[in-house]
């Protein structure tokens, strides 16, 4: 299993297994493909990193790209989409493409991320929800931030606006 950062030619294959990995997941509207087509049309994903399998090929994807903190960009970023492979699920790849995202995000010099989803997985990394860092139109449980250098800053998050991305 390689980990590295997408390239051009991986476009299509990342557009396919995220709409696999999403499709029927509960709180999915199935955008996500175009949401990652959108963010990389920007020039806003900040890092794209796929997990391939030597037979199998590409077997999971992670997005990060930057948010905005009460109307600021600064070095904050948001998670996501991640996605796996169904057939290759809970069997630590999403993990690696967690530990590996983090780590070359904090690389980057980003001071801290995102993401809403659920506590339990997010939780692992650092992830927690903190009073202040806000995002409208979910229960605030599933919203969680991790700081890698400063504080938390508080304020309400926006995505980029590839998010509304519909297909
Ligand atoms: C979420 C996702 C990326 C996780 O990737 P993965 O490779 O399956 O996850 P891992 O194997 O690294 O999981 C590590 C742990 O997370 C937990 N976990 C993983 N998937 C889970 C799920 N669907 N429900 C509950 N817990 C889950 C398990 O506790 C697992 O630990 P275990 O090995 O002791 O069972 C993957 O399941 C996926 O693509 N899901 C569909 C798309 C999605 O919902 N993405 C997240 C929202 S952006």
């Amino acid at each position: 299993m390689q980990l590295r950062p997408e390239q051009p030619t991986d476009a299509p294959a990342i557009a396919s297994l995220v709409a696999q990995a999403f499709a029927g997941t509960p709180h999915s509207a199935g955008t996500e493909p175009a949401i990652v087509r959108e963010l990389r049309a920007a020039g806003a994903l900040t890092l794209s990193l796929v997990a391939v399998d030597g037979a199998e090929g590409l077997v999971g994807h992670v997005a990060f790209s930057p948010v905005t903190i009460a109307g600021r960009a600064g070095r904050w970023y948001g998670l996501g989409p991640i996605a796996v492979r169904p057939s290759r699920q809970r069997a630590g790849i999403g993990a690696r493409l967690m530990d590996e995202g983090l780590a070359r995000l904090r690389a980057l010099g980003a001071e801290g991320c995102v993401v809403l989803g659920e506590p339990a997985y997010y939780g692992r990394w650092g992830f927690a929800v903190h009073e202040g860092l806000a995002y409208p139109g979910v229960p605030p449980e599933y919203f969680m931030g991790l700081a890698f250098a400063g504080p938390v800053p508080r304020g309400e998050v926006a995505y980029h606006a590839a998010f509304s991305a519909t297909g």
